[in-house]
């Protein structure tokens, strides 16, 4: 059966149906976005997010099983987390999958032009199509929060892992940290629109089409982002589908606290305003606060309050053999 093609131009009605529908609004939503995407969240494929793919799989992961022969991306977007898995040899062969046809494509892209031995299908995470026992690893970054029944995915990645593979999901949101980084967002929102719409701060001021599109942008992403998680009850779900050594690690709460602010005046001001040099504070502050996280506030803050959450385990079973 073939794929799907990217729709990056939905219509009006087919908008207005999103909003009954998540998974339709997850498709028009990130085929609009497909293009773009790398270029709005700062996504590489070098050294800085390499750094950061292979920082984020260890720290849940370890490292005792890499390289794992196949891996197989849900929710892959333009190819961000298992790309740069395989460029920081996490992974030797790699099949990416996405709800959007758009994203496959990007991502099958983006795989081409670093030479990386990597397939694409558009898939859904509830019913996912490969055969059993196909991959050494399943992972995933920021697309839980996105499927409506997490648990069947859970499933279906068990399903679809060799036995003994291992799964890694991160850059899931948690429900504490959901709930500050949306205020200060929807706080920076208001105070930057409003006090940019002054007289000697005008200048900073994107056109008005510009802003409500991003509203209306926003208000497709509140249909997208279905879940917020415990650490406790994502752990829960994933032994519920037959997941054995599960864990859950949370990170970043200083810097989510400084990230999300700083992402949001961004996107509401006009991207000439947006220097070299502040591009440079900004990634450093984060930085050095995401140190701050690391070396103390893990330490002796309860994992609830982090912003991100990730979790891996495996399928029970003969460990993978290499
Ligand atoms: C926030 S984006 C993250 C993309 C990429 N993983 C990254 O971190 O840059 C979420 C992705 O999940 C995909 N998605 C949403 N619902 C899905 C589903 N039911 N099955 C598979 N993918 C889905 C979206 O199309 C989108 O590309």
């Amino acid at each position: 059966m073939t794929d799907p093609a990217p729709n990056p131009h939905a219509t009006a009605e087919e908008v207005k149906a999103a909003y009954d529908d998540p998974k339709l609004a997850n498709v028009l939503y990130h085929d609009w976005e497909a293009g773009t995407y790398d270029e709005k969240w700062s996504i590489s494929y070098d050294e800085r997010c390499i750094t950061y793919a292979t920082d984020v799989f260890h720290a849940v992961a370890g490292e005792a099983e890499q390289p794992y022969p196949t891996a197989m991306e849900l929710g892959s977007g333009t190819g961000f987390f298992l790309l740069n898995l395989m460029q920081g040899g996490v992974i030797k062969k790699g099949s990416v999958t996405d709800l959007s046809p758009g994203m496959v494509q990007v991502a099958l892209r983006n795989a081409e032009n670093l030479g990386l031995d990597v397939d694409g299908r558009v898939a859904d995470g509830e019913a996912i199509p490969y055969e059993d026992n196909s991959f050494d690893l399943v992972v995933g970054h920021a697309v839980l929060h996105h499927i409506p029944d997490v648990q069947a995915s859970f499933r279906e990645v068990l399903r679809v892992l060799k036995p003994g593979g291992r799964f890694v999901f991160a850059g899931e949101p948690t429900k504490i940290g959901d709930f500050y980084a949306r205020k200060l967002g929807q706080l920076t929102w208001w105070l930057t629109t409003n006090v940019t719409k002054l007289g000697p701060l005008s200048g900073w001021r994107r056109p008005q089409e510009e802003l409500d599109e991003s509203s209306r942008a926003a208000a497709l992403e509140a249909v997208v982002d279905i879940h917020t998680f415990d650490p406790k009850e994502l752990e829960r779900w994933a032994l519920g589908a037959g997941a054995v050594d599960v864990k859950a690690v949370t990170e970043e709460f200083a810097a989510a606290l400084a990230g999300w602010p700083i992402r949001t005046f961004e996107a509401a001001v006009p991207q000439e305003k947006l220097t070299v040099k502040w591009r440079l504070f900004a990634y450093h502050l984060w930085l050095r606060l995401s140190a701050l996280d690391k070396k103390l506030l893990s330490k002796v803050l309860p994992r609830e309050l982090f912003y991100n959450v990730m979790i891996t385990g495996t399928k029970p079973g003969a460990p993978v053999e290499l």
